[in-house]
């Protein structure tokens, strides 16, 4: 947790542990089949990032005002709801080091059980009022549509990193900055806080996935949970890929070549994560993301300096530099 202040730390700690007690809670079905494959991810870790992010910046106002923890259960569940239909998606057979639950069981278990975890989380938003539902319905729309613009290949006239970037924005950034948007609007916060928020979370977002995007080439399985390679076996030109495939350099011409063919073969598939992982496209796209997390942080400028503003700004170093 990224607190420098040892009595927030401690409050969002305990803050926590309610908020994995009422998701314990709002996974329990009366078909106990259902609990158990929701149970299945919940349980198997994941760094919660997004309801952390809900207490973090509910601490900017009334902390302990009603609806802090519901929004920080509900996107949670949103989130856990989209990883069940990713993994079908990327047909993934590991997330937080456990069997995926399409691996575990199939297709159909890992889609319905995504449906219900998003029913829950919807059922929860109601709980929060009619500005919530608006905002949720918003955040849902821009997620799913960021993860369909994944599969479409850009425009001709349109370039592939602005392609990209509007992809990890709805797919990622959205439900991060509605994660920091309910923390300042439920605790109380004015709409100036809740706006530079939004903007934070939303810049944190778009950092954590391409952070993530920096993982699936550089990081083993120990580390990531997940199995290396897995974006580009699926073909989507991630961050590092899309600045390996701008060089000119002759001495590029295998890992460009590999980049774009189909890498369903597995020594292919080696070879370019070899290629990529020594290629200065990954220097380039970690200094991206540092960038991008410090235009993060200078969102915060409205907010008074304090150990809330410094718990913000360590988030989303973190976020930049994390290794798992
Ligand atoms: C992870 O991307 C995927 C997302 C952040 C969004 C997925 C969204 C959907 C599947 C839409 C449907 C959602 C619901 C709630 C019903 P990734 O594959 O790049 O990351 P990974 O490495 O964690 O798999
Ligand atoms: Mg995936």
């Amino acid at each position: 947790m990224p607190v420098l202040d040892g009595r927030l730390e401690t409050r969002l700690r305990s803050r926590m542990a309610e908020v994995e007690a009422l998701l314990e809670r709002e996974i329990e079905s009366e078909a106990s089949f259902v609990t158990e494959a929701c149970r299945h991810l919940l349980h198997a870790g994941g760094k919660r990032i997004r309801p952390l992010l809900v207490l973090m910046a509910a601490e900017a106002g009334d902390a302990d005002a009603p609806g802090v923890l519901t929004a920080a259960c509900v996107v949670e569940l949103t989130h856990l709801a989209s990883l069940y239909h990713d993994d079908v998606m990327d047909e993934a057979a590991l997330r937080r080091g456990a069997d995926s639950a399409n691996a575990r069981w199939d297709n159909h278990v890992a889609i319905l059980a995504g449906d219900w975890l998003f029913s829950k989380s919807s059922e929860l938003t109601a709980q929060l009022g009619p500005e919530a539902v608006r905002i949720q319905a918003e955040t849902f729309t821009r997620l799913v549509e960021g993860q369909i613009l994944e599969t479409q290949t850009p425009r001709s006239d349109e370039d592939l990193l602005d392609h990209y970037l509007r992809v990890v924005a709805g797919k990622t950034g959205s439900l991060i900055a509605t994660s920091a948007r309910y923390g300042a609007m439920f605790a109380g916060t004015s709409p100036e806080v809740v706006t530079a928020l939004s903007t934070y979370g939303e810049r944190v977002g778009v950092a954590f996935q391409l952070s993530d995007d920096i993982l699936d080439v550089g990081s083993d399985t120990a580390e990531s949970g997940k199995t290396p390679g897995t974006d580009l076996r699926e073909g989507v030109p991630t961050l590092p890929v899309l600045f390996a495939l701008r060089s000119t350099d002759p001495g590029d011409d295998r890992l460009r070549a590999l980049l774009c063919g189909p890498l369903d073969d597995d020594a292919q598939l080696g070879e370019a994560l070899r290629l990529l992982r020594a290629h200065p496209a990954m220097t380039e796209a970690r200094a991206y993301v540092l960038r991008l997390a410090e235009e993060a942080t200078a969102a915060l400028d409205v907010l008074d300096e304090g150990p809330v503003k410094e718990a913000l700004v360590a988030f989303a170093d973190l976020i930049a530099t994390r290794t798992a």
